[in-house]
């Protein structure tokens, strides 16, 4: 079984790419290996994001490290909140007031499409490699669903006609920005197993 370091202490985050990852990889958080403050992101591009993050792991600890960063790019907004995504509506991870900030700035848009956008940094051997995965789907006017975390009650994915708070995980990595990413990456560290 590989050890890898997964920038992240969301807990939803890590259960979802585990699951993607599957038994032959054990994820390992930056609280695991002694890693307690916040990870700083910076940076204006969800590439900039998730490779800061991974040097950041990666110069602590020394260990095959990744990180992903994800931002919410919707079209009638010009793409935001996009890497701001997080911070949209307070400076903390308020997803509650996202979600309204969100709803407000759409009130009586007709176009509502929009996609979640995932990049993942790996490092490997101490060489960097990117992964991305896209979702197309649309913005709902209201909440629904409880499952997931941060926008998946407004987000419907294209092909659904359910939001991403209600499905499974399962379903939701399926077709999820996540879960297509993360699939690039198990599929690159199958091939460069040793
Ligand atoms: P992060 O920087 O990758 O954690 O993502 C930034 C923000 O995007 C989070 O705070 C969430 O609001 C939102 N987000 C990221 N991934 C998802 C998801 O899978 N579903 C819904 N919202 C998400």
């Amino acid at each position: 079984m590989m050890k890898i370091l997964f920038a992240t202490n969301n807990a939803h985050k890590l259960s979802e790419v585990q699951a993607v990852l599957g038994d032959g990889y054990r994820l390992v958080t930056p609280r695991d290996c002694g890693v307690t403050e916040e990870i700083p992101e910076e940076q204006e591009t969800l590439e900039g994001n998730a490779s800061q993050k991974a040097h950041y792991l990666h110069d602590r600890t020394g260990l095959d490290c990744f990180a992903d960063d994800t931002g919410l790019e919707v079209e009638a907004l010009g793409g935001a909140p996009g890497v701001h995504s997080a911070r949209y509506a307070t400076d903390g991870h308020d997803f509650a007031a996202n979600n309204r900030l969100l709803l407000k700035n759409l009130e009586g848009v007709e176009n509502r499409r929009a996609r979640f956008r995932t990049v993942i940094s790996l490092i490997l051997n101490g060489e960097e490699h990117f992964f991305e995965g896209i979702v197309e789907g649309r913005i709902l006017d209201h909440e629904t669903g409880h499952e997931g975390f941060g926008f998946d009650p407004l987000f419907v994915p294209e092909g659904s006609e359910r939001s991403f708070a209600e499905m499974s995980a399962a379903e939701k990595n399926a077709v999820s920005h996540r879960g297509r990413a993360v699939r690039k990456l198990a599929e690159f560290l199958h091939a460069h197993e040793k």
